[in-house]
């Protein structure tokens, strides 16, 4: 069943997804309440600790009338498998949904918007990066409080085959003229990615800000356990410590109601 949603929580879009579901994870294990905005052909694939609402996130209103003022908006829809043949899904989902989110987020008043987008400038897969470079304009235009992931690839369970290209990466860091690209277009490993989102979530910024691969690495690298976690200054990924705690947190009531 739905659960009505609660005051001051993150909403996930995409939540099914192989990013989605580790968040939600890695924010259940943190306390922190999290809901997972998806359509209905997919409630199974929600993890089992996340309580969910069904919407359409190609509908602002849609999904604005499951939104509430104050929520931190998290949004990972995207068209699966990501490559270049596939321009026009790219225009018909992942463009319209970013912005619709985007605007369902305005309207409600949300106080933070988390978008994953793509490293950039890059060489390939030129329609993607477009669209997510035009949702960004959008972010920017808003005028919402917004943190923009820049990943190249995410590497994790069932998504290694980019680490066969780390020879690769390892070259062209040596080189000067190639040394910034690579560390642009660097992979970054799940951990990182969980770390880095899990602290926009934590630590919100008042304006927008843009974390590409170093910085997202930054903050992996910089992470303390959550306890030790410091009044930070919200722009400066670098100084934004966290770390998910030891083990997985004891759960004392169902989530899903
Ligand atoms: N993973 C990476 O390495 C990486 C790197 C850079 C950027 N990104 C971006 O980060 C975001 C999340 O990545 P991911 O790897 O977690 O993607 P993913 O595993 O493909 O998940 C995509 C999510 O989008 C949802 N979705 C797809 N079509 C939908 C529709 N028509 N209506 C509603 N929901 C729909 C899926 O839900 P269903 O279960 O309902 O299909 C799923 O939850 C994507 O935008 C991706 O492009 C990912």
């Amino acid at each position: 069943m739905q659960r009505p949603l609660d005051h001051r929580r993150v909403v996930v879009t995409g939540a099914t997804g192989y990013l989605g579901r580790a968040l939600c994870a890695a924010l259940e294990r943190r306390g922190v309440p999290a809901v997972a905005l998806v359509r209905r052909e997919s409630i199974d694939r929600v993890p089992a600790q996340t309580p969910y609402s069904v919407a359409d996130v190609l509908n602002p209103l849609d999904v604005a009338a499951r939104l509430q003022p104050g929520d931190t908006v998290v949004h990972l829809v995207g068209t699966p498998h990501p490559a270049p043949w596939k321009a026009a899904a790219f225009r018909r989902l992942d463009l319209p949904a970013a912005l619709a989110v985007l605007e369902a987020a305005r309207l409600r008043h949300a106080a933070h918007f988390i978008y994953v987008s793509v490293a950039q400038p890059a060489p390939v897969m030129r329609a993607y990066v477009a669209v997510r470079r035009e949702v960004e304009e959008a972010i920017h235009a808003s005028g919402i409080p917004a943190t923009v992931l820049r990943p190249w690839y995410v590497l994790g369970p069932g998504h290694r085959w980019a680490a066969l290209l780390r020879p690769l990466y390892a070259l062209a860091e040596r080189w000067p003229s190639s040394h910034a690209t690579a560390q642009r277009l660097g992979l970054v490993s799940l951990d990182e990615m969980l770390t880095a989102l899990v602290t926009a979530v934590v630590h919100p910024t008042p304006s927008t800000r843009v974390w590409d691969v170093p910085a997202i690495r930054a903050i992996h690298r910089t992470a303390q356990p959550l306890e030790h976690v410091p009044h930070v200054t919200p722009d400066d990924p670098a100084r934004t410590l966290l770390r998910s705690p030891r083990g997985p947190r004891a759960r004392t009531a169902s989530t899903r109601r």
